[in-house]
């Protein structure tokens, strides 16, 4: 006997949403941020379909690890089964749809759904049932926990689509891929990990929002100038019209402020993390003995990525934001302090920059989210309707790889991310 149906039942076609005339070359409507209709939309042709970063291997290290995630609002748990093979479930029971998991993280071979006990093994399969006299005849293997249609990693960090079909994750990720390489060479090992705990910020915007700004360099100058000028960072000249730093559209909705030209001129190995190499001695050592002199002062002095990989994974040279939209004007940004593998003395100083920076006291993320919440408050009025995303377009130029870039001010990435955004709406 079939436990399941097999025809799925009829969905209900909402009037097509005419996406052109709301997202133009250097314009967008302000309706995008707040329209529960587009919202709904974004769910099936984004969330539903792309490839969604959802967690790091090195966060499930041993056999039968598990932690909560999530692929836009649904909940996912990460598992690292038996086999040491991991694997992405929906965190909902076949039975009558309770959560099956409400711990955060853990280690468990299995987990009992709390309503009528039903037990799933850590890569969904249902092991019993109390009670199975009643469940004669009916076939167990087809009521497993749900499986994320797609899962793949990159370099560790774990990716997953709801849609059977599309493109692979390389193809996805393109370009993005070098800056991740870039980001795991800082590594001695060539190994990020993700160990150091997440701190969750709400903020009352839409996730659009959240990209836009995270490669957005118009910005920190002023909405940062008292966190520079506290710490007395050099940060806040990398964002300036002088800047020689560029933003950088990769395609795919992945942009980025590419600093480099700017560290290149200061040639300073650890000049990006405002220190010296003499204060992470053991670090250089390493760093020299892994890929030698020449290469390993290059890699210092170029620094980790600033890239926004669409939709959802921000790699902000010290940290990763990991962005998890919950409503049309709900959003959570999960931010944890990056961690190299072989880079004790690195890391102690990279968890305490981030409590500084991002933690509870920090300014830079509160900052960053007083404007996410007065822009969303903004966009509900409708005069005027649109919002102007035109900065630097007479300048767009091309790099030698036939990507667009623009000075670091400009919103090159801002166009990127919309011009993305649109093709995936529109898609079949
Ligand atoms: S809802 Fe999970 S066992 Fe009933
Ligand atoms: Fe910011």
């Amino acid at each position: 006997m079939n436990a399941c149906p097999t025809e799925a039942p009829p969905v209900p076609v909402s009037a097509p949403i005419a996406f052109h005339k709301l997202v133009k070359d250097s314009h967008v409507h302000g309706s995008l941020y707040t329209d529960p209709a587009i919202w709904n939309a974004e769910l099936r042709q984004i969330w539903g379909r792309t490839w969604v970063y959802v967690g790091h291997e090195s966060e499930v290290p041993n056999a039968n690890d598990y932690v909560m995630k999530s692929i836009g609002p649904e909940p996912v748990i990460m598992t690292r089964g038996r086999d040491g093979r991991v694997h992405l479930l929906h965190n909902r029971c076949p039975h009558r749809g309770n959560r099956v998991c409400m711990t955060e993280q853990g280690n468990a071979r299995s987990f009992t759904c709390p309503y009528h006990g039903w037990t799933f093994a850590n890569d969904g399969a249902l092991k019993g049932w109390p009670f199975p006299s009643g469940y004669e005849g009916v076939d167990r293997s087809e009521l497993g926990l749900g499986r994320v249609a797609r899962v793949d990693s990159y370099r560790g960090f774990v990716f997953g689509s709801l849609a059977a079909e599309g493109p692979s994750l390389q193809e996805h990720l393109g370009a993005a891929m070098r800056s991740i390489d870039a980001l795991c060479e800082t590594s001695p090992e060539g190994e990020v990990e993700i160990t150091a705990g997440f701190l969750k910020h709400k903020v009352r915007a839409n996730w659009k929002f959240l990209v836009e700004n995270e490669t957005d360099g118009y910005h920190p100058s002023f909405v940062h100038a008292s966190i520079f000028e506290v710490a007395q960072s050099g940060i806040g000249s990398l964002y300036s019209a002088e800047s020689t730093a560029v933003s950088r559209d990769f395609g795919n909705g992945h942009t980025e402020n590419d600093l480099r030209p700017e560290f290149r001129k200061r040639d300073q190995p650890l000049s990006w993390f405002g220190t010296t190499a003499d204060k992470l001695p053991e670090y250089v050592a390493k760093m020299n003995a892994a890929y030698g002199e020449e290469k390993a002062r290059r890699i210092l002095i170029d620094g980790t990525p600033h890239i926004m990989i669409f939709p959802n994974l921000f790699i902000a040279e010290i940290q990763i934001f990991v962005i998890q939209p919950v409503a049309v004007d709900e959003t959570i940004q999960h931010v944890t302090a990056l961690q190299f593998k072989g880079a004790p003395d690195l890391n102690r100083r990279l968890r305490q920059q981030t409590m500084g920076s991002v933690g509870p006291a920090g300014f830079l993320l509160a900052d960053d989210a007083e404007m996410y919440e007065r822009t969303q408050m903004g966009v509900q009025m409708r005069n005027p309707e649109w919002l102007f995303l035109g900065r630097g377009k007479h300048r767009e130029r091309r790099d030698e790889d036939g990507f667009l870039i623009g000075d670091n001010t400009d919103e090159v990435p801002s166009r990127g991310i919309w011009r993305h955004y649109r093709a995936l709406m529109e898609a079949a």
